[in-house]
């Protein structure tokens, strides 16, 4: 059977994978509530396109952070790519940069970055960590990343602690122990679970170290919009880590007007959770997204065929964009705008 769509990569990836492993991926926290809203949200959207404007040519090219990408869809760090393909990030890292898409390459990889760079050394990536206890060990990460050639540091803001993932626990899995398993042999020393402690006035300590630019992951009102721009980041990344942290939090694309509001254009605003169409992507942008990035897609790709089926995930994407750009008659990035989007919503 041929697979044409991002959900086709989901049965299939079900089918391949252990059920530990499916599980791991699919991850959603308590009750699922927001897992299933961020798909849910983006289908309670409806288009309103223009007609009869020349779509002949139909340009899906952008910039984030001032540096091109092919397409607004890249790849959302997650952890353990190892756990779906056995050569893991390497093969990812080789898919974004063919793609020609910014992958931010998780803290919790199973290659060392040194690894994962040397398969594609090409490629524009970036790097996500969550911030250690030990400042040491965090300006050693960050010197790393900069020297091995990662474009931005991506904070994860949302996950202090894990979630509740009731599917891990009924498996019986020791999530901690499991991680450190799968970390290459070289990290298991040196990382540790996030600091439970880091906050705002933190941000400077960063800022001290890097000029790199900062993006906050996980930001999900109007108030953390604001004290992000206060604390001088460089973009904000719109995300409920998937519904894998706090359940009953509102979906990613819900959030994303009240932050891209608060935000005025200021710095760069993405978003995740739950895009799984071009229509999906389509309807971000619209809503002030400057890109969408992948999560359990990519994994999904990575288990049914590694780097080869996350380039088809993200040519397929790519390829869906393209269609409802020319559907909706926006012949570039630029010309997806708000009006694109019928309120109130359904
Ligand atoms: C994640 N996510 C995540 N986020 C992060 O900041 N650091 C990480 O290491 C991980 N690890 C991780 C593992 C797995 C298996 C998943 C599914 C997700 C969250 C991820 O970056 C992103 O926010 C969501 O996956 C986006 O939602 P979708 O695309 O999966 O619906």
């Amino acid at each position: 059977m041929s697979l044409v769509c991002v959900a086709d990569f989901k049965a299939h990836a079900q089918e391949l994978l252990s059920k530990s492993s499916w599980d791991f991926i699919e991850g959603k926290a308590d009750e699922g509530i927001t897992y299933k809203d961020n798909i849910a949200a983006f289908k309670r959207i409806r288009l309103r396109p223009r007609y009869l404007r020349d779509v002949s040519e139909v340009d899906t090219r952008t910039t984030i952070q001032g540096q091109e990408i092919s397409a607004p869809i890249c790849i959302a760090p997650t952890a353990f790519h190892s756990i779906a393909w056995p050569d893991g990030e390497r093969s990812t890292a080789r898919a974004a940069q063919e793609a020609d898409v910014c992958y931010i390459t998780s803290i919790y990889a199973s290659y060392t970055l040194e690894d994962i760079v040397a398969a594609a050394p090409r490629g524009l990536r970036w790097f996500q960590f969550c911030v250690q206890s030990d400042w040491e060990l965090n300006r050693q990460l960050i010197r790393r990343a900069e020297a091995l050639g990662f474009k931005a540091l991506v904070i994860t803001t949302d996950a202090p602690i894990l979630g509740k993932r009731r599917q891990i626990l009924r498996n019986h899995l020791n999530l901690e122990e499991k991680l450190k398993d799968l970390l290459p042999p070289e990290e298991r020393n040196s990382i540790h679970l996030p600091s439970t402690s880091f906050c705002w006035n933190d941000l400077s300590l960063l800022q001290n170290i890097t000029r790199l630019p900062i993006i906050l992951k996980g930001i999900l009102t109007k108030e953390d919009a604001e004290l992000a721009m206060k604390h001088n980041v460089q973009g904000i990344l719109v995300s409920n880590h998937g519904g894998r942290q706090l359940d009953e939090v509102p979906a990613s694309i819900d959030a994303l007007t009240e932050v891209v509001a608060a935000v005025k254009g200021k710095v760069e605003v993405y978003m995740d959770g739950g895009v799984r169409t071009g229509n999906d992507v389509l309807k971000a942008l619209a809503l002030g997204a400057k890109c969408i990035f992948l999560g359990r897609p990519i994994l999904w790709g990575l288990a049914y065929k590694g780097e080869h089926g996350v380039k088809e995930v993200l040519n397929i994407l790519k390829t869906e964009l393209h269609t409802s750009m020319a559907l909706s008659g926006c012949r570039s990035v630029a010309e997806i705008s708000p009006d694109l989007i019928q309120f109130p919503r359904l």
